[in-house]
């Protein structure tokens, strides 16, 4: 696909201060527009400079929702390249969530290469502080202007970009975590395995309850038996149990996640013992009581490897490794932040190179 390409006129400065480059809240100079016309199919690909965009009140994604979202990242790399990591992968997860969502699908490979380059026409905004990134946001959206509930006929993908740090205040800092007992995010046969907008409304009540009783975050369990452990509001989550790492396995109401994936296959080639399970909640209380339960950390593209301190259910402060990040964390951390940022080698190949 040919990208017309209008440049600003007005660029915004960058931010000075790299070390403190809050989650999500500076957006660079320019986005990537492809619209899709049934009929036609997906058209006029363009990089234009970045701005509001106008919108019908009838638009049927501000009534129903018919929305999904991508997260991945670029780094600034020591040998002056810029890597994205595991593109491809995201570019076939927003495929699966197009298809739970009735979305027409795109063409993966056609929409890394565009993705591409906009971070290209945006490289300078590739932060070069450590622990830094430019977070890449790709999204789509219906457009249609009717109140009719059906897939709409027309929508818009758009790629925005923000130089980001840590995603958590905490940075590498253990979080607290809250299980929550009262609301669901998802079950099966809904859109759980989807990077569905909708997922996120229906967080944000518990997030907020948890909030208030000061965890950051909540694990969601399972919406039937409320007693299987799911993933955390924007990350994946794993235990160290007694030598052994675990993960719940991917079931259909949790989210296919890509550090996920890249931390089974770090493990596997350490020959660190890691398997994919239904764990309950009661299993983790136990191994807590038992003095096995090791380490606790989330894995997300926005959180990295987010090791957790202290996690709360109906009343009980289970303090993991004295609050502190362990070890296999904290391998973990550096391992996949080093591949991302070329320090380490990509022994894997999941590393592209903008250019
Ligand atoms: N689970 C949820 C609900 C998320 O929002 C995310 C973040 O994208 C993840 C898991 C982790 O997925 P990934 O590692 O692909 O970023
Ligand atoms: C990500 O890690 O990319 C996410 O999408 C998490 C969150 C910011 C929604």
């Amino acid at each position: 696909m040919e990208l017309k390409i209008t440049k600003t006129t007005a660029p915004k400065a960058k931010p000075v201060d790299e070390n403190n480059l809050p989650f999500g809240k500076t957006f660079t100079d320019h986005m990537l527009i492809i619209d899709y016309t049934e009929g036609i199919g997906w058209h006029d690909g363009r990089i234009v400079p970045y701005g509001p965009i106008e919108m019908d009140p009838a638009t049927t994604t501000l009534h129903y929702g018919q929305a999904v979202f991508e997260g991945l990242k670029a780094y600034r790399c020591p040998d002056g390249k810029i890597r994205m990591f595991r593109p491809d992968r995201n570019m076939a997860r927003l495929n699966v969530s197009n298809d739970r969502l009735c979305i027409p699908a795109i063409d993966e490979e056609e929409f890394t290469k565009a993705i591409m380059e906009l971070v290209n026409v945006e490289r300078d905004w590739v932060p070069s502080a450590p622990n830094t990134s430019l977070y890449i946001r790709p999204f789509i959206f219906a457009t249609d202007v009717f109140l009719g509930v059906h897939p709409s006929h027309t929508y818009k993908f758009m790629v925005i970009l923000s130089p980001v740090g840590p995603y958590y205040a905490e940075g590498l800092n253990p979080v607290k975590i809250y299980v929550e007992d009262e609301y669901v995010r998802a079950v099966r046969g809904g859109m759980g395995f989807a990077k569905a907008a909708g997922n996120y409304a229906v967080s944000l009540k518990g997030q907020v309850v948890a909030g208030e009783k000061g965890y950051s975050q909540v694990l969601w369990l399972d919406g039937i038996e409320r007693k299987y452990i799911e993933e955390v509001g924007a990350m994946n989550i794993f235990f160290k149990i007694n030598g052994e790492v675990v993960t719940p396995a991917l079931n259909g109401s949790i989210l296919p996640g890509i550090t996920r994936d890249s931390v089974i296959n770090v493990l596997k080639s350490k020959n660190i013992p890691v398997s994919e399970k239904r764990i309950s909640i009661d299993e983790i209380l136990e191994a807590y009581n038992n003095g096995t339960l090791e380490e606790v950390f989330g894995t997300g593209t926005a959180a990295v490897i987010s090791p957790v301190g202290e996690l709360c259910h109906k009343g009980v402060k289970m303090v993991i490794n004295n609050g502190e990040i362990g070890t296999v964390s904290q391998m973990l951390y550096d391992t996949i932040t080093g591949i991302q940022s070329g320090v380490i080698e990509d022994t894997f190949n999941w590393t592209r190179i903008v250019e």
